[in-house]
């Protein structure tokens, strides 16, 4: 034979013998696209746009199938039932963490994003107290997001109406929030300290896990410090950007539909006032201005797939065997764009929240925090944060855009696991 024919021979060989491997492995794994050996299903999914791909996979193979990145098998939830009966009726099985191999590096499975087991079950319980009591001084936390608000609009005050890009401070506010509540205090904007921070905490983490430390040491101390570290990390890395990109995409939006933002004013003018500082409390008379912000919240999709989950032990679901370990994700994107739920998805329409009456209308597929053990731990702080900065810069300012509302570009930007607004310039006009 010649070398060719050995060559396309053995290939056919092992391209079989890895199907046959993949079919007997899948056994009750939900169904899905056959994967080809070694890259599984990339081929199958259009890396540029998977929320697409997902909807298409979902047609054929049902609202739960099955994806092989690489060798490894991934359930995907499609769609509410699926997502709702996993993650909050089989909350504890569905509740590990999957793993991304480059974080774990860093991370080693500590903190609470990546932790999984009773490290993170701990880790949760700390950063939910210290989340929702009053932080960890006598203050509220609402009382530090008020302060952080006065300071945003100082800052953008010195912007002088001038079309500015605000992505920078819009990030700084939620991160000085952490601050405040994780160290008592805020720093400046233009604070070196804010900048160098993560790379601190970074480094600290590094340290503390170096092999030299105090070999003999007290081992428990050493654990504590080291978890502790990671996971003020975490509140940072979780806590910063999501809400600060919130923030930057809602101002977008809000110059892109001004009859929105008119409507939000006239509701802030007429409960708050030019003079007060907006308080949560002021939330329960606004009904549209919450509508917005959920509507928000739902049509930018921050984080379309959420983090990947992980089975804590074989879960028999919906007649499937998943076995222990094996990565799941939920898409809260295909939640969050349910067309009966939210007629017409697609469209920004903070009609989407409200009733025939002008209430609001609490829906259940709102959920672009996720849902069940794993829920963002920041939920309620990411809401006050968003009500109060919001309110409190639309209170002061208009806001101006450069190009006409209509050929304002709303298009996302695929950012790591999130969806970012593009960049754009903007002016705070003094009110
Ligand atoms: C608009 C802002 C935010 C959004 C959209 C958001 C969204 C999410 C999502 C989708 C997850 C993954 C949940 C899952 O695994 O199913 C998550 C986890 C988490 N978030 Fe947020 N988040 C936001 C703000 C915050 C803030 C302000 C904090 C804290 C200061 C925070 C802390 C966390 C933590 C600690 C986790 C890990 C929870 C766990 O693994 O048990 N997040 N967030
Ligand atoms: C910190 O993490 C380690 C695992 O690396 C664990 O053994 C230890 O119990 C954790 N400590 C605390 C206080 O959570
Ligand atoms: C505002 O939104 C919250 C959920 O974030 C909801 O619980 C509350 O009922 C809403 N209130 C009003 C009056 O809009
Ligand atoms: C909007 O921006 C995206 C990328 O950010 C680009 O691909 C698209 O062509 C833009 N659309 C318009 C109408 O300019």
């Amino acid at each position: 034979m010649d070398p060719f024919t050995v060559l396309v021979l053995s290939l056919s060989f092992l391209l079989l013998l890895s199907l046959w491997r993949q079919k007997t492995e899948r056994g009750k794994l939900p169904p899905g696209p056959t994967p080809l050996p070694l890259i599984g299903n990339f081929l199958q999914i259009d890396v540029k746009n998977i929320q697409k791909s997902f909807t298409k996979l979902s047609k054929v193979y049902g609202p739960v199938f099955t994806l092989y990145f690489g060798q490894q098998p991934t359930v995907v939830l499609h769609g509410y039932n699926a997502v709702k009966e996993a993650l909050i009726d089989h909350g504890e099985e569905f509740s590990g963490r999957g793993r991304f191999p480059v974080l774990d590096k860093i991370f080693n499975g500590l903190g609470v994003i990546f932790s999984n087991g009773n490290t993170w079950k701990e880790m949760k319980r700390f950063s939910l107290t210290t989340l929702r009591n009053l932080g960890m001084g006598k203050r509220s936390i609402e009382d530090r997001v008020q302060e952080e608000a006065q300071c945003l609009v100082e800052e953008l005050r010195k912007t002088n109406g001038l079309p500015c890009d605000p992505s920078f401070i819009l990030t700084c506010a939620p991160c000085n929030v952490i601050c405040s509540i994780v160290f008592q205090n805020r720093f400046d904007y233009k604070d070196k300290h804010v900048l160098n921070l993560l790379k601190y905490l970074e480094e600290n983490a590094k340290i503390l896990s170096a092999p030299w430390i105090q070999e003999n040491c007290n081992q428990e101390l050493k654990y504590t410090l080291e978890n502790l570290t990671v996971m003020v990390n975490d509140l940072f890395g979780a806590g910063t950007e999501t809400t600060g990109s919130t923030m930057k995409y809602a101002l977008l939006l809000l110059m892109k539909y001004p009859h929105v933002t008119a409507k939000v004013q006239e509701e802030i003018d007429r409960v708050v006032g030019r003079e007060r500082s907006p308080c949560m409390q002021d939330r329960n008379h606004m009904p549209y201005t919450n509508a917005t912000i959920h509507e928000v919240q739902r049509f930018i999709d921050l984080v379309p797939n959420s983090v990947p989950h992980a089975v804590t032990c074989d879960v028999k679901f919906r007649n499937y065997l998943i076995p222990k370990g094996t990565t799941v994700i939920a898409s809260l994107s295909s939640v969050l764009h349910d067309s009966k739920e939210f007629p017409n998805p697609e469209t920004f329409d903070p009609g989407h929240f409200l009733d025939g009456n002008g209430n609001f209308k609490k829906s259940d597929y709102f959920m672009p925090f996720s849902t069940g053990k794993r829920v963002c731990a920041g939920e309620g702080l990411a809401k006050m944060e968003l009500f109060l900065f919001l309110t409190t810069i639309l209170q002061k300012f208009k806001l101006k855009s450069l190009v006409p509302p209509k050929d304002v570009n709303i298009t996302s930007v695929v950012n790591g696991i999130s969806l970012v607004p593009p960049h754009y310039q903007i002016c705070f006009i003094p009110v």
